[in-house]
């Protein structure tokens, strides 16, 4: 069948579609660009915030009105909000003919073929949702992971010759235990589950060979990445996938006798066993529970990007208590200092959350001062979203109104400009390896300011007139994840995927300005 595929959300969302994508092609389904063109229209879809939400019933609403006027469409919803919604959505929007949750996609071909024989399959035989099993089966999920099964089976072929082709995710654990009273994912991903390390280096290792240039590591907590080894196996002995081991197993030394990969370990043996993979990169770090042993690889590894995203979500002490985040700002601020001290380099990003339940204008301060204090390339700052069935949707009442909500990411988003200008301006004058993600016309470009490319420090660096006259940019990042806009050379389609080293001459507070150093 033809289908069409959209993803909304994040990282996880999006490796979670290209599974999907690589198991419905291995099973003879073809894939359009445009929803018009297919017979299956699949939308993997958010809960983080309402507004992801809003996005896709907008979507179910304009594939409802081809079923109406009498088109034959399978409709299917995936990902978060299925396992979400549950099968009110479903009586919501009958135009939907599937659910499936992130935790079931291993059924997902199944739940076509019952919807495309939608007359003699029973709803039931449409619907595939983890529900509250997922918890409580955990253990005995993990170990007989369908889902370990879809990562496993990824394609590698060859990949094309961009940039997109050539930056890979690879998941090293499933699911979060950690329940921030805000946050829908611990509901809709289930139980932390790590994958084996072996499976997780294999994964690296043809992908690397299929031609990846950049792995990016997804994790909830991905400084929580903890396997114990002989302890759980599959029937045929090999490892499995297992559940997290608890937070009390971060504050003491491992057990005598036991063998465990830590992150650390983890990370390690990535860098030395995959040699030909240029950039290691990893998502989303956990404020707490971060050990030297991990930033010691980090800074002995130079293939590992120091580059850290790590949420503080608030500068306030009564906040982060109501969030159930488990750390003060002073342990923030001494993790971030253990960061700076060991990595001088290290660029840092964060996420906050303005006008949850109960913040005051003095919290509200304290989170400006944090922002103030840490040296953030960036900051995705969000207003408050109430999710149902999190904690803080139960028992918070949702009391900032939404024009303070606003006020206060407004004030975040200009304070965070000026921090961000200083993390970029530090780079300038400095040689740095670019991967070329994307080649745009200067004038047509929204991101990137006009008139500033080219320019060079004076007297101090050679500026090819090529670079100079063109009017077309490379746009790359930096190992540190700041992006960098270089002038086109002829021929730039040829560096799309690579790695290029580059002079910085100039910043902005999103944006360094650069020279290739080779031409
Ligand atoms: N409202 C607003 N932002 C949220 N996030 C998670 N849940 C919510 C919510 N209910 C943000 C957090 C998290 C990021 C992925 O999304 O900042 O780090
Ligand atoms: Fe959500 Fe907190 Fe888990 Fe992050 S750590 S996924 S914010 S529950």
């Amino acid at each position: 069948m033809r289908v069409y595929l959209e993803t909304f959300g994040c990282q996880m969302n999006e490796l979670d579609s290209e599974l999907v994508r690589g198991q419905l092609l291995s099973l003879g389904h073809e894939f359009v660009a445009h929803p018009d063109d297919a017979q299956v229209v699949l939308f993997n879809t958010c809960s983080v915030r309402e507004h992801a939400e809003q996005k896709v019933y907008s979507r179910l609403g304009l594939a409802g009105v081809r079923k109406k006027q009498g088109e034959q469409l399978i409709v299917g919803v995936i990902g978060c909000m299925a396992e979400r919604d549950g099968v009110d959505l479903f009586k919501r929007y009958p135009q939907v003919d599937l659910m499936c949750g992130p935790g079931e996609l291993d059924r997902l071909p199944l739940l076509i073929d019952n919807a495309a024989r939608a007359d003699a399959a029973d709803r039931s035989e449409r619907i595939a949702l983890a529900g509250n099993k997922s918890r409580r089966t955990a253990t005995l999920q993990a170990a007989e992971d369908n889902l370990e099964i879809l990562d496993l089976s990824r394609a590698f072929e060859p990949v094309a010759n961009d940039a997109k082709s050539r930056s890979a995710y690879v998941r090293i654990t499933r699911g979060c235990n950690k329940f921030c009273t805000y946050c829908v994912v611990p509901h809709t991903r289930g139980a932390e589950v790590h994958r084996p390390p072996a499976h997780i280096v294999e994964e690296c290792k043809r992908l690397v060979d299929a031609g990846v240039v950049e792995i990016t590591l997804l994790g909830q907590t991905i400084n929580h990445y903890r396997y114990t080894h002989g302890t759980a196996l599959t029937v045929d002995g090999h490892e499995a996938p297992q559940v997290g081991p608890g937070l009390s197993v971060f504050r003491q030394p491992p057990a005598a006798g036991s063998r465990t990969t830590s992150f650390a370990d983890l990370l390690h043996r990535i860098h030395e066993e995959v040699p030909s993979l240029q950039r290691l990169r990893f998502v989303t770090s956990y404020p707490r529970d971060f050990g030297d042993d991990i930033l010691q690889v980090m800074r002995d590894s130079p293939r590992i990007c120091q580059y850290l995203h790590v949420p503080a979500q608030s500068g306030s002490d009564r906040m982060l208590k109501a969030m159930n985040r488990g750390y003060t700002v002073a342990e923030y601020l001494e993790f971030i200092d253990r960061v700076t001290t060991t990595l001088p380099d290290c660029t840092i990003g964060g996420d906050i959350i303005v006008g949850f339940c109960g913040e005051t204008d003095e919290d509200f301060e304290q989170t400006c001062d944090l922002i103030r204090k840490v040296p953030y390339k960036n900051n995705f700052i969000f207003k408050y979203s109430p999710r149902p069935g999190t904690v803080a949707f139960d028992r918070l009442p949702d009391d900032v109104p939404d024009s303070v909500k606003r006020a206060r990411n407004n004030a975040l988003l200009a304070l965070q400009n000026a921090v961000s200008a200083r993390a970029h301006e530090r780079w300038v004058g400095r040689s740095v390896p670019v991967f070329v993600e994307d080649i745009r016309d200067r004038s047509s470009s929204t991101q990137v300011p006009s008139g500033h490319v080219g320019l060079s420090v004076a007297g101090k660096l050679p500026t090819a007139s090529s670079q100079v006259v063109s009017r077309r940019q490379l746009i790359g990042r930096t190992p540190g994840d700041l992006i960098v806009a270089i002038p086109a050379p002829d021929g730039a389609e040829t560096l799309l995927g690579s790695v290029q080293p580059a002079r910085i001459v100039g910043s902005k507070p999103l944006l360094l300005d650069g020279l290739l150093s080779a031409s």
